[in-house]
């Protein structure tokens, strides 16, 4: 059994000191352990180069245009029975390097539901769809915990398309500086613990969440929530679940029915991505008696090219 974690810190970083914590605590479970630094690896950023609304690289990986280490990174998830992807905090999310490596490797080209819905399943995954576990590390520098605002959601996001099942994330804080992470025993504790809960799911087969505080949210066990103005209707907008928020003795208690109505977009369930994907077929119907109306109404646009400063390095 093997869990592959992926760090998009610096090299010798805080983010992979955590990482490191993590698998060597996984290692001592009896599970084999392999470290991807994003840094090491050349992945371009995807540029929706394609013409039509799908991208020719989401069945076959190798037709991208970018011939980079993105198949590989690709090949090594889908070898494995868990996974732990880290990045540092950059302005509040994950920095640009996770974010090259989600688009690259992850995307619509991992979703397990295209092929429920009529949509060609990607060649290269080759029957390996599985509903790995995975763990979630968050590393930023600021002392106070808001300012690591959106990262681990960022994180989450990496996983949406695969199935994979967070069964803990660690948001560290407060460790800056090179080395940081070494003396940091509070968090190193609960990176040992993340490695551990991620080999136990991998090992055991049962993926359900090992982290220790809930959140607010049942699906993410996080704590954002959006508001639906001038409604008690709430909406966590990582899973895309519905709940009812009250205040309740002085404390925000939220409610989340388990219902088709509440649950039925939840994007962590196939069932949830069924549901996205149907909507995108539908959004292309509606769209298509319009095509070539839009295409001619855009050449206005491509013509107007007076307002582009060219990069110095194209001349
Ligand atoms: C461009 C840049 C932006 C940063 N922005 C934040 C931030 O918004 N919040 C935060 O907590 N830390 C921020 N940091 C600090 C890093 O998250 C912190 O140093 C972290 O330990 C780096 O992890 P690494 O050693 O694994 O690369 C920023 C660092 C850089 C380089």
């Amino acid at each position: 059994m093997k869990l592959v974690a992926f760090s998009a810190g610096r090299r010798n970083g805080n983010t992979e000191i955590y990482i490191k914590e993590a698998l060597m605590a996984a290692e001592k479970k009896g599970v084999e352990v392999e470290l991807y630094r994003l840094t090491d690896y050349d992945i371009h950023n995807c540029s929706a180069c394609f013409a039509g609304a799908f991208c020719p690289a989401d069945t076959d990986i190798e037709k991208c245009r970018y011939k980079d280490d993105a198949p590989f990174l690709a090949e090594a998830f889908l070898n494995s029975d868990g996974v732990i992807i880290g990045a540092p905090v950059y302005s509040l999310t994950a920095n640009s390097l996770f974010f090259a490596f989600r688009d690259r490797v992850f995307g619509p080209r991992m979703d397990i539901a295209s092929p429920m819905v009529g949509m060609p399943a990607a060649a290269f995954i080759k029957g390996r769809y599985k509903h790995r576990p995975a763990g979630l590390i968050s590393v930023g520098g600021c002392l106070h915990e808001h300012w690591t605002g959106f990262s681990l959601s960022n994180l989450f996001t990496a996983l949406i398309p695969t199935q994979c099942e967070v069964v803990d994330h660690l948001n560290v804080y407060g460790i800056a500086e090179m080395n940081a992470a070494a003396v940091s025993e509070k968090w190193l504790e609960k990176a040992r613990r993340l490695g551990e809960n991620v080999a136990d799911a991998i090992l055991s087969g049962d993926n359900s969440w090992r982290g220790g505080d809930r959140g607010t949210c049942p699906v993410c066990h996080l704590n954002y929530i959006e508001v639906i103005p001038g409604t008690d209707d709430v909406l966590c907008p990582l899973c895309g679940i519905y709940g009812k928020i009250s205040v309740r003795d002085g404390a925000v208690t939220v409610e989340w029915p388990d219902t088709p109505e509440c649950r039925g977009e939840n994007r962590f369930t196939v069932e949830g991505k069924i549901f996205h994907l149907k909507d995108i077929q539908k959004c292309m119907e509606e769209f298509a008696p319009f095509r070539e109306e839009a295409k001619q109404k855009a050449q206005k646009y491509r013509d107007y090219t007076s307002c582009i400063v060219k990069p110095p390095s194209k001349g």
